[in-house]
């Protein structure tokens, strides 16, 4: 374990004003991605596309890194260069994910899942070091309903997050870990805020559990939002206060930083409570963004597979990067989407 590399790592990730750019849709995400912008999900396809986001001119200055899929940190970009070089060399940090997906909880509700991965993941980290990657990404869900999330639920995936995290810092790697609460139902965001702060406690207690070093690891947490299907959502300055509300409580001091996912906001959503958390006075650590969807889907929308629109889709992909740059700071205001557009 190379504290002072970590140390770095982890510091860069959530360097002022930068955020990361999650890129990892496994195959079968960027198929549901692509079919409703009619793109075939051809290989080449999918490593044309990220060419698109990585080669966008100027957005280096708001992404400190990237999450890539396995396909892609073996793609090469058009210079012959592969993938996690050609984004070292424009200086973002290329990260992997590496979790294998969910799996359905045995003996739980139907509906709960944990997230599989661990077996050879020593092995698996090593060859991605050697690829140049030099942070990670697990993701776990956690699903609000009717009786669950249960504890079983929560103590499974805190417990592989932590396995995770522990197997990265012995390779060097900076591990994100994402506990997802997701937001799809119809519950409050006051319950929401209750699950946020159960699965938190049982992912730190884990992390202590297994020796995980707070100083080398980052948390991309969901916000504590209502639950999509509630007739009454939380305004900005609700989701922030709750959200903050539950870090504070949960998140110890001496982590470098932490990132969000958007989850399924809207992009403009995602951007304005994340600026809104960024302006609060006193946090302990820095909030940026660590977007898929609320990065992407313009750039997406525009792209649709045609060569002729990879121009705009950058501008589009740049603007709502930029956009995000403001907010992790707490300066983007509404207007600025006008006047940037
Ligand atoms: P979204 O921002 O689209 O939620 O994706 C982030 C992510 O990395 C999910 O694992």
């Amino acid at each position: 374990m190379d504290s002072a590399l970590l140390s770095k790592t982890a510091a860069a990730m959530v360097a002022k004003g930068k955020g990361i750019l999650a890129a990892d849709e496994s195959s079968g995400t960027c198929e549901k991605r692509f079919q409703s912008v009619k793109v075939e999900c051809t290989e080449e396809n999918r490593r044309a596309y990220r060419q698109l986001l990585f080669a966008t001119p100027g957005v280096e200055q708001y992404l400190s890194g990237v999450i890539l899929f396995d396909e892609t940190a073996r793609q090469k970009a058009s210079d012959g260069t592969a993938f996690p070089q050609y984004l070292a060399k424009k200086g973002v940090i290329p990260g992997i994910k590496v979790d294998k997906g969910l799996a359905d909880l045995p003996l739980a509700p139907q509906g709960e899942k944990v997230s599989e991965g661990l077996d050879g993941l020593a092995k698996r980290l090593d060859e991605y070091f050697k690829m140049g990657c030099r942070f990670a990404k697990w993701r776990s869900v956690i699903t609000i309903g009717e009786g669950i999330p249960t504890h079983t639920c929560i103590y499974a995936n805190a417990h592989v997050l932590a396995r995770y995290a522990a197997a990265c810092q012995a390779a060097s790697i900076v591990p994100i870990i994402e506990p997802e609460v997701l937001l799809d139902g119809d519950h409050t965001a006051e319950r929401s805020e209750e699950v946020h702060e159960a699965t938190l406690r049982a992912v730190y207690a884990a992390l202590a559990a297994y020796n995980v070093q707070l100083e080398y690891l980052i948390l991309k947490t969901s916000m504590v939002v209502s639950g999509k299907e509630n007739s009454r959502q939380a305004g900005v300055d609700e989701v922030a206060e709750r959200t903050v509300r539950v870090l504070k409580r949960t998140v110890p001091a001496a982590q470098p930083g932490v990132v969000f996912l958007s989850g399924g906001q809207s992009d403009e959503a995602a951007t304005a409570h994340l600026s809104a958390m960024a302006a609060m006075k006193n946090l302990p650590w820095p909030l940026t963004f660590s977007y898929s969807r609320a990065l992407q889907n313009p750039a997406l929308n525009t792209w649709r597979g045609q060569a002729a629109n990879i121009g705009a889709a950058q501008q589009a992909f740049h603007h709502r990067a930029q956009m995000n740059s403001l907010a992790c700071q707490g300066k983007w205001r509404p207007e600025l989407e006008k006047q940037a557009a």
